[in-house]
């Protein structure tokens, strides 16, 4: 039997950040070595989010290519490549529009939800209604059976059943078949002021910081808030502090518990160290990635390859889409 079909992508919008790792890119290299893993940087959905700072799109394109390739997402094993470099998407995501009425994408829970929260953009556009479409076309143009994602992408994913199953009914066809989630076990990590670690909000930890950057960064982490002097006992369980020894150093989380609630080490201290462990951690990306981004055409090629084999897939279920549409 060949092994089962991964699908997963992300949006180029920026640097990626220790949250993107242990919420996605760790399960996504994982299942390379079961999986044949599909991974497509989605530059149309940035663009639907960021049309008015579309210029940027193409350097955070190598910016991700880059990140993807130092974590090990691995081009030998996985098809690796940008979304509008494969036109079928955009096709497919024609057919679906066409079937897909509109009160599914107006009831979308996380549609609604970007409506009230992003104030800084304008997104009450035709393309951004349709987000989940042209997401359920990147799935299904690979036949996927599974899709890595995070848990605010559930409503997506059943609205790409939901699509499939229509298009299949409709048509009398058995064309696409149910793709099940694959949820990351990690809890999601909070950035450095407690918030969702986010661009947006400044609060990330950068796959390429410099050791100094993280000292930085870490050394401006919030801590227990009940802990005011050093010799106060801790509560490591409501410190965000804690969570990244249990995230990165799950060897040293015991240690880390004892100091804190036995008011054994204090803050800047258990920072200093958690620092320290954190910049270890990330050496070997940073190294990677500095190593790789002297190499622009190396990334160009893997990109380039990716879609060769990317199409391979999207023309077949093209043509088996068309059919079923139109004879
Ligand atoms: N909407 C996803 C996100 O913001 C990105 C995405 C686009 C995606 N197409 C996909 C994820 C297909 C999984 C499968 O995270
Ligand atoms: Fe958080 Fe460490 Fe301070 Fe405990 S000692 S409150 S875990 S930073």
């Amino acid at each position: 039997m060949s092994p089962k079909r991964v699908f997963s992508g992300m949006r180029p919008t920026g640097k990626l950040h220790l949250g993107h790792l242990v919420g996605a890119l760790d399960n996504w290299i994982t299942l390379q070595d079961t999986h044949q893993c599909v991974y497509s940087i989605v530059d149309w959905h940035a663009l639907m989010g960021e049309y008015e700072n579309s210029r940027n799109i193409r350097s955070y394109v190598y910016d991700m290519a880059l990140d993807w390739l130092a974590v090990g997402i691995d081009p030998r094993r996985s098809i690796i490549f940008l979304q509008s470099d494969v036109p079928e998407h955009l096709e497919l995501q024609m057919f679906l529009s066409c079937l897909t009425p509109l009160g599914w994408l107006e009831r979308n829970p996380t549609y609604k939800e970007q409506l009230r929260e992003i104030t800084t953009r304008d997104l009450q556009t035709y393309a951004f209604l349709g987000y989940p479409v042209l997401q359920a076309a990147d799935i299904l143009l690979y036949q996927a059976d599974a899709v890595p994602i995070g848990e605010d992408q559930l409503p997506h994913l059943e609205l790409t059943r939901e699509i499939s199953r229509r298009f299949n009914s409709m048509y009398g066809v058995e064309l696409f078949k149910d793709c099940a989630a694959i949820l990351t076990p990690t809890p999601r990590l909070l950035g450095l002021d407690n918030r969702k670690m986010s661009k947006s909000y400044g609060n990330t930890i950068n796959l390429s910081d410099s050791p100094e950057e993280i000292t930085t960064k870490v050394k401006g982490m919030i801590t227990d808030a009940k802990r005011l002097r050093l010799k106060d006992p801790g509560h490591p369980e409501e410190c965000n502090v804690f969570s990244y020894y249990k995230a990165f150093a799950p060897g040293q989380e015991k240690a880390a518990g004892e100091w804190c609630a036995g008011a054994l080490k204090g803050c800047t201290d258990c920072k200093k160290s958690l620092a320290d462990i954190l910049i270890e951690y990330l050496r070997p990306v940073r190294e990677e990635r500095l190593k790789l981004e002297k190499d622009r055409a190396y990334i160009d090629e893997v990109l380039k390859q990716g879609a060769v084999r990317a199409r391979e897939v999207a023309v077949k279920t093209m043509a088996e889409v068309r059919k079923a549409v139109f004879s």
